[in-house]
């Protein structure tokens, strides 16, 4: 897909198909993505990928995780998302820069799955519980002393992405 088709058909799902799984092939050409993602200098020692499709483990992290609504009900934070990319640092520098390596290997993720027709969210909402969680977090096996902070949920999207139209822009200034 060309670059330009991508980024206008980049949009956050937020209803999957839980039980298609996205291929292998798939899997790994978001792996590749993510690893192509510019970190700050050194930081490829420290970031982390944690790819989840094992669904037993996933539903553990959507239980333990979920997110309640105004009206008291609960919500899958992952939308039925069946992988989970979560992105961790075994550093966390005073400028907090981890954060934005996570950012970037995020948004490579979202665009390689956009690219190949799959839907994608950026998932941080329920992070906050999750690195609370010493449980779910010990089942992901993480390196020592990681920490959580970013991840991608990626799956079929219930509606094929199509081009919008009302996309939020923000201000641009050119001098
Ligand atoms: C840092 C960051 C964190 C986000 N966290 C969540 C989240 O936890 N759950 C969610 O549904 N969307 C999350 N989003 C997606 C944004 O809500 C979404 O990108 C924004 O509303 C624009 O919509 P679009 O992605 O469809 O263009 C996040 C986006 C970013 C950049």
């Amino acid at each position: 897909m060309d670059f330009n088709q991508t980024l206008a058909l980049r949009q956050s799902t937020r209803s999957f198909i839980k039980d298609r799984q996205i291929t292998e092939e798939e899997t790994d050409v978001l792996i590749k993505a993510a690893l192509a993602a510019p970190l700050a200098m050194g930081d490829t020692k420290c970031t982390h990928l944690t790819v989840v499709q094992n669904q037993d483990l996933l539903e553990k992290i959507r239980a333990g995780v979920q997110l309640t609504r105004k009206d008291g009900s609960k919500m899958d934070p992952l939308y039925g998302a069946p992988t989970l990319f979560i992105v961790s640092s075994t550093e966390l520098s005073e400028d907090y820069i981890e954060y934005c390596n996570a950012a970037c290997v995020v948004e490579n993720i979202l665009l390689a799955a956009t690219a190949m027709g799959l839907g994608s969210c950026y998932i941080w909402g329920c992070l906050r519980k999750l690195r609370a969680r010493a449980d779910l977090l010990a089942l992901l096996n993480l390196p020592e002393g990681a920490t959580v902070l970013s991840a991608a949920a990626v799956g079929y999207p219930q509606t094929p992405l199509t081009e919008r139209k009302d996309r939020d822009t923000f201000g641009v200034t050119r001098l």
